[in-house]
């Protein structure tokens, strides 16, 4: 069994506890930790430190938002010598650097497959992409909330006010769904996945737009030309620079892109060998995300067992969790 504490139990943390009921993993839930006053329940506390001293618990599982205290209990989590599992992009887009370089150091693992296209397994195929190609060219419809009001306004006439509150409805937007909107969500994906692809931290500022004034009369005009509109991160770089930037595109309407519907993700990637892959899914929502928590989970327990050290992200001792429970 690989032990867990989970940090955080919004949507993603109740949809993760229910996959793990559900499911015969090998993945236990030892503690969950909430808000202080609502950590009533089995397995909660609002105590970080019943998590980390716990010598049982293999891996912290981050489903947080927010940038703090997110990277204070990763950064104490990987000192302890214990795994990281994120889905917070927000403090992870933050601490890039910082946390790769402490979970080389510690020799931990260290994954965030939830942290970009919800479900959609982007993060680990792209980093497979980087370890043969040059991967020079990325885009991506990465925020489910804003594809579904695009989607909705344009497909059902709703407004954007009411598209967006569907969205909130169905678990797809962020506490605040500012960032969904003003653009900052993608921007944080867009960081990380550049970071991943270049194989160093971005540091530079780019440009952001959001889709707050993206009116129906707007898609109207641009569906009787044939187009329609996607908002994406974009990624391009040659041998000197690169450039980023999260932007909404017009399209035509016969695109991939122009035909991603609901709260879908569409990731695409170019590699000098291998071309273009574009990776498609649910981007947002409880399930979905948990999904990618739990595929991650899974591939540090079964790389712990199976000591495949070659085939790691971020290469770490096996033997540091051997005889801590992990069968
Ligand atoms: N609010 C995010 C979205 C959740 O709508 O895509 C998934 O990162």
């Amino acid at each position: 069994m690989l032990k867990i504490g989970l940090l955080g139990y919004g949507t993603v943390g109740r949809s993760l506890a229910k996959l793990l009921a559900e499911r015969d993993a090998g993945i236990e839930l030892v503690h969950i930790l909430r808000r202080p006053g609502k950590a009533g329940g089995p397995l909660m506390t609002d105590h970080f430190e019943d998590i980390l001293d716990d010598p049982a618990i293999d891996v912290i599982v981050d489903v947080l938002s927010g940038t703090e205290p997110s990277g204070e209990y990763m950064r104490r989590a990987m000192a302890a010598g214990k795994g990281v599992v994120t889905a917070n992009k927000a403090a992870l887009a933050l601490h890039y650097e910082e946390l790769t370089a402490l979970a080389r150091e510690k020799n931990v693992p260290f994954l965030f497959e939830a942290s970009v296209g919800g479900g959609i397994p982007w993060i680990e195929n792209l980093k497979k992409a980087v370890r043969v190609d040059r991967v020079d060219r990325m885009s991506g419809i990465l925020n489910g909330t804003g594809n579904y009001i695009i989607d909705r306004m344009e497909r059902f006439g709703m407004e954007f006010d009411q598209a967006l509150a569907e969205a909130q409805a169905k678990g797809y937007a962020e506490a605040d769904p500012t960032a969904d909107i003003g653009g900052y969500d993608v921007a944080n994906k867009a960081i990380i996945s550049a970071s991943v692809a270049m194989g160093s931290p971005v540091h530079a500022a780019f440009p952001v737009l959001g889709i707050g004034r993206i009116s129906k009369a707007f898609l109207d005009d641009l569906r009787r030309s044939g187009r329609t509109l996607r908002h994406m991160m974009l990624f391009r770089r040659n041998a000197k620079h690169y450039a980023l930037g999260v932007v909404p595109v017009v399209l035509p309407l016969g695109s991939i892109e122009a035909n991603v519907r609901d709260n879908f993700n569409c990731a695409t990637l170019s590699g000098d060998i291998v071309g273009e892959l574009k990776f498609y899914g649910q981007g947002a929502g409880g399930r979905p995300t948990a999904d990618a928590v739990l595929q991650d989970l899974t591939s540090i327990r079964t790389r712990m067992v199976e000591e495949v050290r070659e085939s790691l992200p971020i290469s770490y001792d096996a033997s540091l969790l051997r005889g801590r429970g992990v069968t």
